[in-house]
């Protein structure tokens, strides 16, 4: 596996970008971190494309829920490409495809969301393991809070579904679910 020191000067080592680089990162590494940021772009796509669908089905409260997970997907975005730049790797946007837009229920929109979820902690945790391989002590510190945090995504996704599947089609059910949903109601049980 090859690390990227493309040069140095005064005895500090500058990435694939020209910038300072306190530590060399794995090409391997840094090529998963490029995949990640495409899975978070594409998951604010098609949370937009799900904010619209239930726009257009004056379902308010869940547009409203999926509108801002949208820019919180994008966020995550922003937080790898900040840090790709702290590492002085290059960022090299890949093309992201069109987002499923049709759906037969609610229940099936919703459960393709929590599947996303799962494959984003997934990509989080292979990045994990790379950066462990490799020592890569930085990485582990920047991924150990947005680990966290996806594990809270992945219960208020299984929190939703299982909300929306106990409404089995009712109209009358699925409305209450939308009032909570915008009155920003999406926080799952506590037990203790
Ligand atoms: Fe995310």
């Amino acid at each position: 596996m090859t690390t990227q020191i493309s040069n140095e000067t005064y005895g500090v080592i500058t990435g694939p970008s020209g910038r300072a680089m306190a530590q060399a990162m794995e090409s391997s590494l840094s090529l998963a971190f490029q995949d990640h940021l495409t899975m978070e772009r594409f998951a604010s796509a098609s949370y937009f494309a799900n904010s619209i669908w239930f726009a257009e089905r004056e379902l308010r409260g869940f547009s409203e829920f999926y509108r801002q997970e949208s820019i919180n997907e994008q966020s995550h975005a922003s937080q790898f490409a900040d840090y790709l730049i702290t590492r002085g790797q290059n960022i090299s946007l890949q093309e992201i495809k069109s987002p499923k837009q049709n759906w037969v229920s609610i229940e099936e929109l919703i459960a393709h969301s929590f599947q996303m979820e799962r494959d984003v902690t997934t990509s989080l945790h292979q990045l994990y393991a790379l950066a462990e391989r490799s020592s890569d002590i930085r990485t582990t510190v920047f991924l150990d809070p947005t680990i966290e945090s996806q594990l809270a995504s992945e219960d208020e996704f299984a929190y939703l579904l299982g909300r929306v599947k106990f409404a089995n089609n009712s109209r009358s059910s699925l409305l209450i679910i939308d009032g909570e949903l915008s009155d920003g109601k999406i926080t799952p049980r506590k037990t203790n």
